[in-house]
Formats: structure tokens, sequence, C-alpha cells
């Protein structure tokens, strides 16, 4: 009699197209973004409860921006203008196009402007704090942070009281930086906070030099899309994220 067969071994795909994605379903907080290891089912961003914030780490080249469009378009996808504000922060302005102008709350391409946009989207947060009243969920979105806090102007300063009430606020920070440095940099207020506050990350490629990232999380060379997905109080999943390519 034949033993049982052998699970077959599930590898995720190199190149995943968002098209092959689930629905988010009815949950507009809900971003997919690809593929998980574990269960092969959809890899999502679950913006109003697990991951208030994100943090994704990795070096050039791997496919950090792509988060970040990925999440962007997801947003817009579940959200009316009337239910989403995007804030970005963006030196390179890849990000630009992506947001319509219904949504866009602001974008700044400097290191002062960014600081100034925070401080904008705190007066907004300090009086939802006041009134209790909530209003359109404000995603803030950072491409490389590590060029934006460069010049000393903490650009994320302004946001760090709310964001231990994010999810009542209805506040996200998403954020990119690179992998290089990060172990130093983890010690920046701002990436402290985001990570105490019960950010998420994902750790992409990088060097396993760099040292540990988080507690027993180092980078490694991987694939573009490919990265280690942390989540407070759970385990690290691989996951793959779909190819959110620029639009030519
Ligand atoms: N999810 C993905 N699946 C497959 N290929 C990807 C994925 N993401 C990125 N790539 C490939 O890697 C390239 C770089 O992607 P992206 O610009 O997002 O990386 P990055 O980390 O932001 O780079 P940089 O360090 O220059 O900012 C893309 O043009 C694409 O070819
Ligand atoms: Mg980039």
């Amino acid at each position: 009699m034949a033993g049982p067969e052998a699970a077959p071994i599930r590898l995720l795909p190199e190149d995943l197209d968002p098209r092959m994605l689930a629905d988010a379903g009815i949950d507009p907080s809900m971003i997919p973004l690809g593929l998980r290891q574990d269960t092969m089912k959809t890899f999502s961003l679950d913006l109003a409860r697990n991951d208030p914030h994100l943090m994704v780490l990795g070096d050039t080249g791997c496919g950090k921006t792509t988060v970040l469009r990925g999440i962007v378009r997801g947003a817009l996808a579940s959200h009316t203008a009337d239910d989403l504000v995007i804030a970005l922060m963006d030196v390179r302005g890849d990000l630009a196009d992506e947001v319509p102008e219904p949504y866009l709350g602001g974008h700044a391409s400097t290191a002062p402007l960014a600081r100034q946009l925070a401080e904008s989207i705190a007066i907004e947060l300090d009086k939802r704090q006041a009134s209790k009243v909530a209003g359109p969920r404000i995603l803030v979105v950072i491409d490389d942070f590590d060029v934006l806090a460069a010049g000393g102007t903490e650009p994320l300063r302004p946001l760090l009281p709310y964001l231990a009430s994010a999810r009542d606020l209805g506040l996200n920070v998403v954020l990119t930086r690179p992998v290089l440095g990060a172990s130093r940099a983890m010690f920046d207020m701002s990436l402290q906070a985001l990570r105490d506050t019960g950010g998420s990350t994902l750790v992409m490629s990088g060097d396993r030099g760099e040292g540990p990232l988080l507690t027993k999380i180092f980078a490694e060379q991987m694939v573009p899309g490919r990265g280690r997905f942390v989540r407070r109080g759970a385990g690290a999943t691989l996951v793959q994220v779909a190819r959110f390519a620029r639009e030519e």
C-alpha cells in the first residue's frame, strides 16, 4: 500500500500579475498586495486593524516603490474620494501620477515640504482627537524615507503623537527605506514609533551583514517583490508582492 503522498511544494511565483489577486471583498481597509507562502492565499494589508502602519525595508531595486504603488492603487480602488485622503512624500516623484486630484491631500517632494505637510495633517488629527469625529482615512505614503530624513527636518515628527491612536483617528503611515543602515536607523525616533505603535514590517532584499533588523529577522538576497512580512505578535511570512508596474 502506498504511503501518504508528500504534500506538493508550492513556490511563490517570481512575477505575479496584480490582476491575479483576489478582490479585497467587502472590507475597504484590506488592501490585497500579493501572495503568502504559508497559505498560498492573498497577502493583504489590514489597515484598519493589524497593520496600521507599514515599514518596507529593502535595497536598491528590490521593489519598494512597487509596494507603495500597490497600496495606493488598492486604497483608491476601495475608497471614494470622500473616504480617503492620500498624502505623498516622495522625492523622486515616482508616485505622483498615481493619485487623482480629488484624493490628494498634498505632495511633498522635499524634506521641508514633507515636514509642512505632516504639520498640516497633525492639525487635522488634533481636531479629530478633540471632537472625537473621524474623517476620511488619511494615508501617508513616504517613499525613500532615508532621503527625506537626511535633511534633519524630521518629516514625520509632527505625526508621532498620533501614531498610537491611528486606528481611532483613521491614520495610516506607510514608508520605505533601504536595508543598508537600517539597523542603526531603527533608533530613529520616527521609525521606532512606527514599530512601537503596532506597525508591520516588510523586509525585502538586502545584506544579511546589516545585522538583525527586528528580533531575529535578518535581510537576505531576494528576487524583486519578495519579502518577509512581520506583523506584531505573529511570525514572519514569506510573501511575493504583485508587480504593480508603472503605467506606460
Ligand atoms: N513585485 C515585483 N515583482 C516583480 N518584479 C518587480 C516587483 N517589484 C519590482 N520589480 C522589478 O524591480 C524593478 C524596481 O522596482 P522598484 O522601483 O519598485 O524598486 P525600488 O526598491 O523602489 O528601487 P529604488 O531603490 O531604485 O527606489 C522594477 O522595475 C521591476 O522590474
Ligand atoms: Mg523606489
